[in-house]
């Protein structure tokens, strides 16, 4: 037995792999990565392996980006960890300071928490409490989209519910009011971009006017509902989202955990949309995805409501040990670093036509059902007729052994690179995307090979 082979017989022993089916796992010649460098895994065995989906959206910078693992490498000699309840230490006090200033015009207050669900958890009790300390507890309810993802807590489930995943634990989740996804592979009005009304957005018209007496918030993922299946839809639905917000007296909270740093071609998905919400979820990109760091980004509206007085204590009585913890805040600072100085969003500009470009044309490929692209994220879905999540499966499986590693959701296979990708690297990738798809899809030898 080789040193891999050892190294998955002590993981199937030992390690409980999330989002992972235990049967198949056993069987597969999973990857072990014992490194990595820019947009390439390196596995035990030495293979160079493609990171085609930025290791679950978040290595935006590619990975053991030198800056980032130069300022861990510095603040951990200095000061891992310092408690922040009543006190602080230099790390957080000059990140904050940073993502106040990189955010959204307004988005001052900077509350921090670890992974991408903590922060969603956060934000939906800021706004919960919010209400109560205004003295309006009446308003509790959530509203959130159908097909949004917010991550796994019992409170996240109930925001962003996705039957395949979350069945089993549905008794002891609290659900939000789901207003219709705006599904737009599957648009139920049969429109295309072209004459598109935002047919979609009635619904959630018609469930913030029906309950805005009793809800606290919305919550959205802002131009792209990730997990859900890579549905993305046009940013006028979270500017008209906004406006009805306002007039509603309901906060809104846009989760942009996947789509921000960078991901969309703007800094945060709410500029596509030119609004500003009431509080913005980071996580994943903050560090680079270097380190779990999360936040929620709120106005100081909402900060305010948090004051006590000599009558009422609205303290905001949540929190984590490791809130703003010092190593991951240098990696956050040294991160926005690298966005702010390689100017990272002018690559995600070439990045998104390669991927427009391509994805356009794979749309022509018989069982590719439709396929969309924006900034720096891209999709396509597997008809059913063609074999549907299996056969995403199957291409999945065929890009991995020529070097590019995709994991699909269900029957939808995307791409989202680093942003930090370059031409050549991404050339790589679309080549490899492409020959899976036809290799899988095109069986009959007639039809062996189109031109893309
Ligand atoms: C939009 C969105 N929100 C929240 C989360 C949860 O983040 P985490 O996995 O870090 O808890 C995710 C994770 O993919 C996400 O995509």
């Amino acid at each position: 037995m080789n040193r891999t082979e050892i190294l998955r017989r002590k993981d199937i022993s030992h390690f409980w792999h999330p989002y992972t089916d235990i049967n198949s796992l056993e069987r597969r010649e999973f990857p072990v990565i014992e490194k990595a460098e820019g947009v390439y895994l390196v596995d035990t065995e030495g293979h160079r392996l493609l990171d085609g989906i930025s290791s679950w959206w978040c290595v935006n910078l590619g990975h053991s980006h030198p800056d980032i693992i130069d300022a861990i490498r510095k603040q951990s000699g200095r000061l891992q960890n310092s408690i922040t309840g009543g006190m602080s230490h230099t790390e957080v006090i000059r990140l904050s300071e940073r993502i106040a200033t990189i955010s959204p015009e307004g988005l001052t207050r900077v509350y921090y928490a670890s992974d991408g669900a903590c922060s969603v958890e956060a934000a939906m009790r800021i706004s919960l409490q919010y209400w109560w300390n205004l003295g309006k507890p009446e308003k509790r309810k959530m509203i959130s989209l159908s097909g949004g993802y917010h991550g796994d807590t019992l409170g996240c489930v109930g925001l962003g519910y996705i039957s395949r995943f979350h069945k089993s634990v549905e008794h002891a989740v609290k659900r939000s009011i789901t207003a219709e996804s705006p599904h737009c592979f599957h648009c139920r009005y049969h429109r295309k971009p072209e004459n598109c009304g935002l047919e979609c957005f009635a619904s959630m018209e018609k469930a913030i006017t029906e309950n805005s007496g009793s809800t606290a918030a919305v919550i959205a993922e802002p131009v792209c509902q990730g997990a859900g299946g890579m549905r993305i839809y046009p940013p006028e639905y979270t500017a008209r989202l906004r406006k009805l917000c306002d007039e509603n007296d309901v906060l809104l909270i846009l989760d942009e955990i996947a789509v921000g740093f960078g991901r969309t071609g703007k800094m945060f998905a709410s500029e596509l949309a030119g609004i500003v919400p009431d509080m913005m979820c980071i996580g994943k990109g903050l560090t680079g995805g270097s380190l779990p760091m999360s936040a929620v980004v709120a106005s100081e509206a909402v900060y305010d409501a948090f004051r006590s007085d000599s009558r009422t204590d609205r303290t905001f009585y949540h929190g984590h040990t490791f809130c703003g913890n010092p190593i991951a805040a240098a990696a956050a600072y040294a991160a926005i670093d690298v966005y702010e100085r390689d100017n990272v969003l002018g690559n995600v500009e070439m990045l998104s036509e390669m991927l427009s470009e391509a994805f356009g044309k794979y749309r022509g490929i018989p069982g590719v059902y439709g396929s969309t692209a924006l900034g720096c994220m891209s999709a396509l879905e597997i008809s059913e007729e063609s074999g549907g999540a299996g056969k995403a499966f199957e291409i999945a499986d065929t890009a991995h052994g020529k070097g590019l590693f995709i994991r699909p959701l269900g029957s939808v296979l995307y791409l989202w690179p680093p942003l930090v990708t370059t031409k050549k690297e991404m050339e790589i990738m679309l080549q490899i995307f492409e020959d899976s798809l036809i290799e899988n899809l095109l069986t009959t030898p007639r039809l062996k090979r189109v031109t893309l």
